[in-house]
């Protein structure tokens, strides 16, 4: 039998995701052969650490004939033009979220990804959870009828006068685009629910921050409330914020059924609760504890009781990259479908707080699977 050539990703941005991004492919059998970023010295510097090779400026890496996957890994305003330029190139993209700072921009690029028939990824990575998964075998297979769901993604690193970074002044929305809509795509992968209209009011801890050009005024919100509705009946409530000390990822919903209450927390993600009035359950990840094993086992990386983290979860979801880059259909992958639909939630969640009325969110995908 003929081994299949390894997938061949090159990586635009090297900060925080471009790592993860590197660990995850190599992890799931690619190989990384380029880098590229916006200070060619100091791409040349993680390469070293990384042990990648090339390192090239971005329209290069996006030509170059060893690149099968481009990784756009950049501040979100450069995420349009790269990805456009990539799929031209007849390239497969994995492109981090938010995917565009405007839904139509958003709506235009998935677009041309699909009419391209090039893989198209956003990485909602959280979906790659065991527990996850199990959350959404179990609803969906004891038909729970979900009426309300609640929950916060909560961090701190902005909490601080001090603390600044592009994503301050990017788009309408910080908080929310940045780390709201991974809770909206969770709790819609989960429940199987559409977010269909919401209520949302911006929050500032700080309007003026410590900038690179001395003290600045800041539009963006540091958190965001929000009340919801689902085109299934549900109604809910999340909190998200990048500015409560003492909280650093915790990305945590709960969705209570008739039957049962089902809740999650990325922080201690090798659990699922399931709530019912005799008490509470915990359901750790694993082969023993799964009720749906075709649904689960495929994100079991390592036996129960041997934590599996974020950096598996990217792990998990680059194996799905690179079985969609030889042809198969990965049911469940993000594309960027999804960052659409991120972006639609986002748009409401922009108007509600600007004309603090409710707002529908546009059901572009609804629209087009119609
Ligand atoms: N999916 C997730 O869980 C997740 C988590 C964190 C960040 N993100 C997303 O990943 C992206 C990168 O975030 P990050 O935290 O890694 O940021 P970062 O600041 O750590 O890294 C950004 C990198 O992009 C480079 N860069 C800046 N402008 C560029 C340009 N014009 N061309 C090429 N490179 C350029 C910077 O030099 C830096 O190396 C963002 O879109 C963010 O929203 C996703």
């Amino acid at each position: 039998m003929t081994r299949a050539a390894p997938v061949r990703s090159g990586i635009i941005g090297t900060g925080f995701m471009g790592t993860v991004h590197t660990r995850a492919v190599r992890a799931a059998g690619g190989q990384v052969v380029a880098y590229a970023g916006r200070d060619l010295d100091r791409t040349r510097k993680v390469a070293d650490a990384q042990g990648v090779e090339l390192v090239l400026r971005p329209e290069e890496l996006i030509s170059h004939p060893d690149v099968d996957v481009v990784h756009i890994c950049t501040p979100n305003a450069q995420h349009v033009a790269l990805a456009t330029a990539a799929i031209r190139a007849g390239k497969h993209v994995v492109c981090e979220k938010p995917l565009a700072l405007t839904l139509a921009e958003a709506d235009a690029l998935d677009r041309l990804a699909v009419e391209s028939g090039v893989v198209n990824v956003v990485p909602f990575v959280y979906r790659y959870y065991p527990a996850v998964r199990e959350a959404r075998a179990r609803i969906s297979q004891a038909g729970e009828r979900i009426w309300l769901a609640h929950g916060h993604y909560l961090q701190d690193w902005l909490a601080d006068r001090e603390t600044y970074n592009w994503r301050i002044d990017e788009g309408e929305s910080r908080a929310f685009a940045d780390i709201g809509v991974h809770w909206c795509d969770l709790f819609e992968f989960i429940s199987g629910h559409r977010i269909s209209r919401l209520s949302a009011r911006f929050s500032q801890l700080h309007d003026r921050r410590t900038g690179p050009s001395g003290d600045v005024a800041v539009d963006t919100e540091d958190a965001v409330t929000m009340l919801f509705e689902t085109d299934l009946g549900a109604t809910g409530s999340v909190v998200i914020s990048q500015a409560s000390r003492g909280r650093k990822n915790r990305l945590w919903m709960e969705l209570d059924g008739e039957a049962m209450s089902y809740s999650f927390d990325q922080e201690t993600p090798d659990r699922l609760e399931i709530g019912s009035t005799e008490g509470t359950l915990v359901v750790p990840k694993g082969a023993e504890t799964t009720r749906d094993s075709a649904a689960v086992a495929p994100y079991l990386l390592v036996p129960a009781g041997h934590p599996q983290g974020y950096q598996d979860a990217f792990t998990l979801l680059m194996a799905e990259v690179i079985e969609a880059v030889r042809g198969r259909a990965v049911a469940g992958m993000p594309t960027f479908s999804d960052g659409v639909r991120a972006a639609a939630i986002t748009a409401a969640v922009v108007a509600s707080s600007e004309s603090e009325t409710w707002s529908p969110v546009a059901s572009t995908e609804l629209q087009r699977s119609a």
